[in-house]
């Protein structure tokens, strides 16, 4: 590349840099206002958010970086770069045309009317009362449409929907997403019905009390099992409690939170596991890409797909729980004493329909969201209204379920995303899942060891793998192209259902 182009590059660079320390800063802000604020901070603390908001918005929009990328998106300036330079360039291309378009009017009515929308749902879903809560939704839709169909032009994807999957899953299309879920649908309801009711495991042995200092002890195993470090000289990680958990951070400083439940101690242990996952990604993300477009996540389905590996492939696993069961039993004391390995297995990995997403197991979640994506694509595509959410909603969950939704407060109104304006959000998680059922196979041919070294408290193995495999790649590739570089294969769903059937018949015999 010539000197010159070089300077611009770097210059580039060193923008994006200011925007990830401002940013970061922000993240801290964030955490702080979670686990530590005292309640009167609070107006104080969304200024402050809201302020750095306003500054990362400013830098990306800047005129000058689009000069510096013009010069540099010169056909010749690009073909002496390396793979690396162009995905930074072709990422700071992307992030400041969609940042730019979007009028500055139209985003502080999005983020004002969430804000509403938000308090609005709380006190429809307090009441069971959609009616409360309709105008608010319908209102988030019609912004949301606007903004979606202006980020259509500037991503040149074929809809709006399309143009907000892209946010979160970059490349994703809804005609891609819908052939992927049918599939996926049809799998899982097959699946379920292997499952024998009438042979249902003990649970109740979950839901032995356990107190909050003796599930602290055993957050501190499953931290150490993991390699997530919060104390010594080379610390990068700390754990916080907060109503809901979280992970936030960068790199070298990346926290993650749990909510600690005397009677569901699996609750404490497996969120640890999933934030740590969430962690780990971040924090094994080549040092030489720090502060560079490609030094983060691929998306959040990806993002998703490491803390769900930690958390159910490798935690869920016959293999850890060996591990952890006798661990569990000493800070327990005698409340788990006579708590044997096949029951716990059996009781962790129950699968049975249920109303409500977050409590849903790893067969059944996949349904919950299958179903929201098939109503926001509609929505989007001018297919439902959102008067006929509740109803469809209900179908659905009727359908693919078997379970009759009493309240919308437990349908529709469930899960925040909707009223936050998230559409397009959904469907990461279940490809998170698809994601993971792929890394898993490719693991288990790569390092089949990797199971007994679990059993034996040594997640190096499959650590290494992950960090090896997945977090090395950072952001160079969208995701599906991420997929066929680790795996040598396009998206697939077989190897997710073949990892669940394994479940069932390990559960409920075959
Ligand atoms: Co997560």
């Amino acid at each position: 590349m010539a000197s010159t182009f070089l300077k611009e590059y770097d210059k580039l660079l060193a923008r994006y840099k200011e925007m990830i320390v401002l940013r970061t800063a922000g993240d801290i802000v964030y955490w702080d206002m979670e686990t530590k604020m005292p309640p009167s901070g609070l107006e104080l603390r969304s200024e402050q958010l809201s302020l750095i908001g306003l500054i990362n918005h400013k830098m990306l929009v800047d005129p000058k970086i689009g000069r510096s990328l013009d010069a540099l998106e010169k056909e010749r300036v690009l073909a002496d770069m390396n793979e690396e330079q162009r995905r930074n360039v072709h990422l700071m291309r992307k992030y400041h045309d969609e940042e730019s378009k979007l009028p500055d009017q139209l985003v502080a009515e999005m983020s004002k009317q969430q804000i509403l929308s938000v308090g609005a749902w709380k006190r429809a879903k307090a009441a069971k009362d959609f009616s409360q809560f309709r105008d608010h939704l319908l209102k988030n839709v019609e912004l949301k449409e606007k903004a979606a169909n202006i980020l259509m032009e500037v991503k040149g994807t074929r809809t709006p929907y399309d143009a907000l999957l892209d946010i979160y899953e970059p490349g994703m299309t809804t005609e891609r997403i819908s052939k992927v879920f049918k599939g996926m649908r049809d799998g899982l309801m097959r699946i379920m019905k292997k499952v024998d009711s009438s042979d249902r495991p003990d649970t109740s042995i979950l839901n032995r009390k356990i107190p909050v200092s003796a599930q602290r002890r055993i957050s501190a195993v499953a931290m150490r099992f993991i390699g997530y470090e919060t104390s010594g000289p080379k610390a990068w990680g700390r754990l916080d409690e907060t109503e809901h958990p979280f992970s936030n951070g960068y790199y070298t400083d990346v926290r993650i939170t749990t909510h600690y439940h005397e009677d569901n101690y699996k609750s404490s242990l497996f969120s640890v596991l999933h934030e740590g996952g969430h962690a780990l990604y971040e924090h094994n993300l080549p040092a030489e890409w720090m502060f560079q477009p490609i030094g983060s996540a691929a998306s959040y389905g990806v993002h998703e797909s490491q803390s769900r590996f930690v958390e159910n492939m490798v935690g869920r696993s016959p293999e850890f729980l060996s591990f952890i069961l006798p661990k569990l039993k000493k800070a327990a004391g005698k409340v788990l004493a006579d708590v044997e390995l096949e029951d716990f297995v059996r009781a962790v990995n129950m699968a049975e329909p249920s109303k409500i997403r977050i409590e849903a197991d790893e067969i059944t979640y996949g349904l919950h969201i299958i179903a929201r994506f098939e109503l926001e694509r509609d929505l989007f595509a001018g297919r439902l209204r959102v008067d006929e959410l509740p109803q469809a909603w209900n179908e659905k969950y009727s359908r693919y379920l078997g379970v009759d939704v009493d309240n919308d407060s437990e349908g529709v109104m469930q899960d925040t995303h909707w009223a936050g304006g998230s559409f397009g959000y959904f469907p990461s998680y279940a490809l998170g899942n698809l994601y993971g059922g792929m890394f898993l196979r490719k693991l288990d041919r790569d390092v089949p060891e990797w199971r007994d070294a679990v059993a034996e408290g040594n997640y190096a193995p499959v650590g290494g793998w992950l960090a090896e495999n997945v977090h090395s790649r950072g952001n160079l590739y969208d995701p599906a192209d991420l997929i066929k570089v680790v795996t040598g294969e396009g998206l697939n769903i077989k190897p997710f259902l073949d990892y669940l059937k394994m479940k069932v018949e390990m559960v409920y015999g075959s």
